[in-house]
């Protein structure tokens, strides 16, 4: 069987932000109303597991709908939560130790919905395989960046990239081996040549 994989599936501003400065993700809403699925119902079938952070998971709360992951198994990690609700498993241990269990086990891949505070933790230990990436054709100007200063540095293949009409680019990348991040990079454009 394949190794399970942890793939984060989000949607930023142009400038790189998921949510605004107050935490709402209005911005979301032009490209959701285009009826268009950015590949997420497909997305969806490969995955049979996903994680939030306490935050965005409040935030789904918030929107007072139905719990639309019933069939997956849901993971919170919480530092003042514990236990479970009536839709998820709260998680207060160490993230690698955590992911790298969920890995061992058979299944689909893991989804990481984020947000920027677990990427972080995650991007920390390089715990992120793919990244499809949404970007939606809006400027905030500010909000929460969806990669924080700490990030490692990683070097990304690209897998796809598609857009649609209403202006999304949907950028699909994945962690180069660590055989691939040793090989010597090409020269950078504009600046090869240059001492
Ligand atoms: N644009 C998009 O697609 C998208 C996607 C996801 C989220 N969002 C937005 O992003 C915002 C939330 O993101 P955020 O970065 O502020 O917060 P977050 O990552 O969703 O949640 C942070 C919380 O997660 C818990 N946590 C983080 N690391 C942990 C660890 N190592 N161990 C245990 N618990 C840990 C802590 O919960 P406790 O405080 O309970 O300890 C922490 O306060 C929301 O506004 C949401 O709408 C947007």
């Amino acid at each position: 069987m394949a190794q399970r994989k942890v793939l984060l599936y989000i949607a930023t501003s142009v400038d790189g932000y998921i949510a605004d400065q107050n935490g709402g993700v209005d911005f979301l809403s032009a490209a959701q109303s285009s009826g268009e699925d950015y590949g997420f119902n497909s997305f969806i079938k490969r995955i049979d597991t996903i994680i939030w952070g306490r935050k965005t998971y409040d935030k789904l709360l918030s929107f007072g709908i139905p719990f639309p992951y019933r069939n997956k198994k849901c993971y919170v990690f919480s530092r003042t939560k514990h236990g479970k609700d009536e839709n998820v498993e709260f998680v207060h241990r160490e993230v690698g130790d955590f992911i790298s269990a969920l890995k061992k086990k058979p299944g689909k891949h893991i989804y990481c919905d984020g947000g920027a505070e677990l990427v972080l933790e995650m991007m920390k230990l390089n715990l992120i395989d793919e990244f499809i990436i949404s970007v939606i054709p809006t400027l905030l100007g500010g909000g929460i960046p969806l990669f924080k200063p700490g990030c490692s540095l990683q070097h990304l293949k690209l897998v796809e990239s598609r857009s649609f009409p209403s202006g999304v680019v949907q950028v699909h990348n994945k962690r180069r081996s660590a055989q691939d991040q040793c090989a010597k990079p090409g020269g950078i454009i504009g600046y090869e040549g240059q001492s």
